[in-house]
């Protein structure tokens, strides 16, 4: 009787690690190294230090969401190759490496329907460009309040006050984040490490891409390029937070992973999200994002969603960079 599964091959690491890499980053930063547990029958991740982002993200609070991201793609990709998932967060401690493990020592032989997502991992990509005004179904939004509950995070999709408030907010930040030397001086790093996108310069990449990853910030009313003017995006955004009860290492973690989930499942249904981080990576304006109604909980992420066109492709560290060799 089979009571564990086999190792994972060189091809199932590949398929999992390129998977994990394909994750949405803050500053595109791919804050993340997977390594193959002692056993050869899982995946640890670890966070890379080298990525850190200290001056937009002093707290690692959005490395860890990214990691949460990347987290749930090797989910899906597992999922893919017929195996159960069993996932603890921060084995180790708080403070301490891996962030998480991934063990795929399970007898699979059960189809996993997250592996349903496995296409939309290559499909996702952000989406900046304008929307159109057209509102997303109630049954879908349901579908990605219930993926994000799936993950222990609160999706709230706003309703145009709140739209009109978390814009404000956003408006707000951006324009002290502008004015902060160390933190744009950060970002410009980011963007030098990648001029181009499979060889086309970023800047002939249409409005959104030309700074990369703190685009659309014309998109609150302040329009740093002249291409993309605020008019030209939708009326009014559909825009939805995802929240925590609590605020530790744990919960950064899921909110990645209901991030994932949340942005997977819209792409599936032929929908384009972006994120809008500007508010939350401050902390009183991240403070004041919360829904007075609802009272405490904890912002993690602003995600605008609708239907538009796709988002461009932006470039991966290759597997090898990203992936440890098995020991031994
Ligand atoms: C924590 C986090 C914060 C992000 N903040 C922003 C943002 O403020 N503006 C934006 O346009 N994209 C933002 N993004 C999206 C990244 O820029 C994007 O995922 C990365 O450039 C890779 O591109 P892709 O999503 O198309 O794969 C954020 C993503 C994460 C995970």
């Amino acid at each position: 009787m089979i009571t564990e599964a086999a190792a994972l091959t060189t091809a199932d690491l590949h398929l999992l690690a390129e998977a994990g890499g394909r994750a949405p980053s803050l500053h595109n930063s791919q804050p993340w190294r997977f390594r193959p547990t002692p056993d050869g029958r899982g995946l640890e991740v670890h966070a890379d230090p080298t990525r850190a982002v200290p001056a937009v993200d002093p707290d690692g609070r959005a490395l860890h969401v990214s990691i949460g991201a990347a987290l749930f793609n090797l989910r899906v990709a597992a999922a893919h190759l017929g195996r159960d998932a069993a996932v603890r967060l921060l084995p180790s401690g708080e403070d301490a490496q891996p962030r998480a493990v991934l063990d795929l020592s399970a007898p699979g032989g059960t189809k996993h329907p997250l592996g349903d997502l496995y296409p939309a991992i290559a499909a996702r990509h952000s989406s900046r460009q304008p929307f159109a005004n057209r509102d997303v179904p109630e049954a879908l939004v349901a579908e990605l309040i219930t993926a994000a509950l799936a993950e222990g995070v609160i999706l709230t999709v706003l309703e145009e006050h709140g739209v009109r408030r978390v814009l404000a907010l956003t408006s707000e930040a951006e324009d002290r984040i502008a004015a902060d030397a160390a933190r744009e001086a950060e970002t410009r790093s980011w963007l030098r490490l990648e001029p181009s996108v499979d060889g086309i310069p970023l800047t002939a990449l249409g409005s959104h891409d030309r700074d990369a990853r703190v685009p659309m910030r014309g998109f609150t009313g302040h329009p740093p390029h002249p291409a993309s003017p605020a008019e030209r995006f939708e009326a009014l955004p559909q825009l939805a937070t995802l929240s925590t009860h609590f605020d530790g290492r744990a919960d950064w973690l899921r909110s990645g992973q209901a991030l994932e989930r949340v942005w997977l499942l819209a792409t599936a249904h032929g929908l384009r999200a972006s994120v809008l981080h500007q508010a939350v990576e401050l902390p009183d304006t991240r403070w004041r994002l919360r829904d007075p109604v609802e009272g405490p909980g904890h912002v993690q992420l602003v995600l605008r969603v609708g239907y538009g066109p796709p988002g461009a492709a932006t470039p991966r560290r290759p597997v090898e960079d990203v992936l440890d060799p098995p020991e031994g």
